[in-house]
């Protein structure tokens, strides 16, 4: 016997508490196998000492684009997941997106396989993101699917390339209930968004900042009021993705106070930045190019202050990164979405870097000085406990537990960090040439990452330590339900009138 690891030293933070100073972890084969006082040691054991800093479960984020055909210029999981690492995040759920023209998903989950097989310093599961979700595909690929531990997708309601009508969204969520899967939901509408892009543009407005005019607030509202009437309708749990702004956050609340198992995510981006920064600077006139993203970053101070309170309230159950950004400058020498002389922001990829950031930044704001915006517990919640538990890997991930993977993450203590850290492109680790957050204050930094047991971030002696063959596959099993219940009736229908049709 004898453990492998020791973690000593340091304050555990759980999704429900914080441990007294002193407790341990001992870890053994890659598991969490002890939690307590005075765990005994052998001459095999290897001891690490915290410092008296934070220790939270590695990091979870379920929402990052990797390799993706539609981000060329864009992160891959070799750099995604370096960047990951560092950033104190051992788990992503990327995305394998399937194309419009494509009748079986089957080809398209292998590709996205090949592209991140021993290509991961995390663990990594994925989405499939459903463009075409043919009768066939639902009744006996889906099945497949959860089989082999894709248990989630995502529907698009906007996008031209990707978005499904009302119908088809209807069939993947009454195929949801039936099989099980979760379904994550981008929700705007797409008509109003065309309508003003096809104005803006014969007006002459194309500048990035014409971004976030042409996605305007009730273009996310009517989607997200919309989806949950679907769900509520067939009766099924959903979650809707990076959410931006109060009137639709509002509804997902209200839909949560009627008990309706309504999720939803959201960003770092959504709590820290505002379409000001979409305007260029006097160097640079198209460097608003470099936060373009949907929903697009919002004009009034007010959205981010509801952001805030959705992340202390409960009515976010998740907190991602949407990682997915496209280099600002092309290796054409080009700039993103400038095609020949002519820009236009219809041509910008759309996303943002930040799987690295997105631990440091909410970090920042939990704990108990006047400060802060949520407990310690509430940021192990949303980065790492729920998304596990949301997604399938409840028993596995997000937790500081007996039986756990040994994914940890051992905080600063902040007397040895006084000045925090100032987030710089320069210090990342992901393959794309910007951050949004450049020259924003960190109070704190992961200094050593662990994924199941193996120091793969060491922030002080080496930096990245792991190697792209230590992350694995997760084969997910379905989600377990956070919120919420099923079985409700519906509002203005007859109590059991449901049972007669679904
Ligand atoms: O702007 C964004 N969020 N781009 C990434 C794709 C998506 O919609 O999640
Ligand atoms: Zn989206
Ligand atoms: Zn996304
Ligand atoms: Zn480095």
């Amino acid at each position: 016997m004898g453990f492998d690891l020791i973690v000593t030293n340091g304050i555990i933070v759980t999704a429900s508490e914080v441990l007294s100073p002193g407790i341990e972890i001992g870890i053994k084969n890659c598991k969490i196998s002890c939690v307590g006082l005075f765990l005994p040691r052998t001459e095999n054991t290897q001891i690490i000492d915290a410092r008296g800093g934070y220790i939270t479960p590695g990091g979870v984020d379920s929402h990052v684009h990797f390799a993706q055909d539609n981000c060329p210029t864009g992160d891959d999981f070799t750099t995604g997941s370096r960047s990951a690492i560092a950033g104190g995040t051992t788990t992503v759920i990327a995305f394998a997106s399937q194309e419009k023209t494509e009748t079986t998903v089957l080809p398209c989950v292998e590709k996205y396989h090949t592209r991140a097989k021993d290509q991961s310093y995390c663990d990594y599961g994925f989405h499939l993101i459903l463009t075409n979700p043919t009768p066939k595909i639902m009744a006996t690929e889906m099945l497949l699917m959860i089989e082999q531990g894709i248990t989630s997708v995502k529907l698009y309601m906007t996008y031209e390339p990707m978005k499904l009508g009302d119908a088809q969204v209807l069939d993947v969520l009454m195929a949801a209930r039936t099989l099980g899967f979760t379904t994550m939901v981008h929700a705007e509408n797409s008509d109003m968004i065309s309508l003003i892009t096809d104005r803006l543009e014969s007006a002459g407005h194309t500048a990035p900042y014409f971004h976030a005019i042409s996605r305007p607030q009730i273009a996310e509202n009517e989607a997200t009021y919309r989806i949950i009437s679907l769900a509520e309708l067939t009766d099924v749990p959903i979650l809707i993705v990076h959410m931006s702004s109060e009137t639709a956050m509002k509804h997902v609340r209200k839909a949560q106070t009627r008990m309706l198992p309504i999720h939803a995510e959201t960003c770092p981006q959504y709590l820290f930045l505002l379409s000001e920064r979409l305007k260029g600077t006097h160097e640079d006139a198209f460097e608003g190019a470099k936060c373009v993203c949907s929903p697009p970053l919002r004009h009034d101070p007010k959205d981010l202050e509801a952001m805030w309170q959705g992340i202390a309230n409960g009515t976010f159950t998740v907190f991602s990164s949407d990682h997915a950004p496209s280099n600002y400058h092309s290796s054409g020498g080009k700039k993103l979405g400038l095609k020949g002389d002519v820009m236009s922001y219809r041509d910008i990829p759309n996303g943002v870097p930040g799987v690295e950031t997105r631990l440091p930044l909410l970090f920042s704001y939990a704990g108990r000085e006047k400060d802060s915006r949520l407990s310690l517990q509430r940021f192990v919640q949303l980065t790492s406990s729920d998304p596990a538990k949301m997604y399938g890997l409840e028993g596995v991930k997000g937790n500081i537990a007996v039986g756990y993977d040994a994914d940890i993450v051992i905080w600063y203590n902040e007397k040895d960090l006084e000045e925090g850290v100032t987030i710089q492109q320069s210090e990342l680790h992901h393959g794309v040439d910007y951050t949004p957050f450049e020259g924003m204050k960190v109070k704190n930094w992961p200094r050593l990452t662990f994924l199941r047991g193996k120091k793969v971030w060491d922030r002080d002696n080496g930096g990245v330590v792991g190697d792209v063959l230590d992350g694995k596959f997760l084969r997910r099993g379905k989600g377990k339900i956070v919120v919420g219940r099923t079985g409700g009736e519906v509002n203005g229908m007859l109590p059991g009138e449901r049972d007669f049709w679904c």
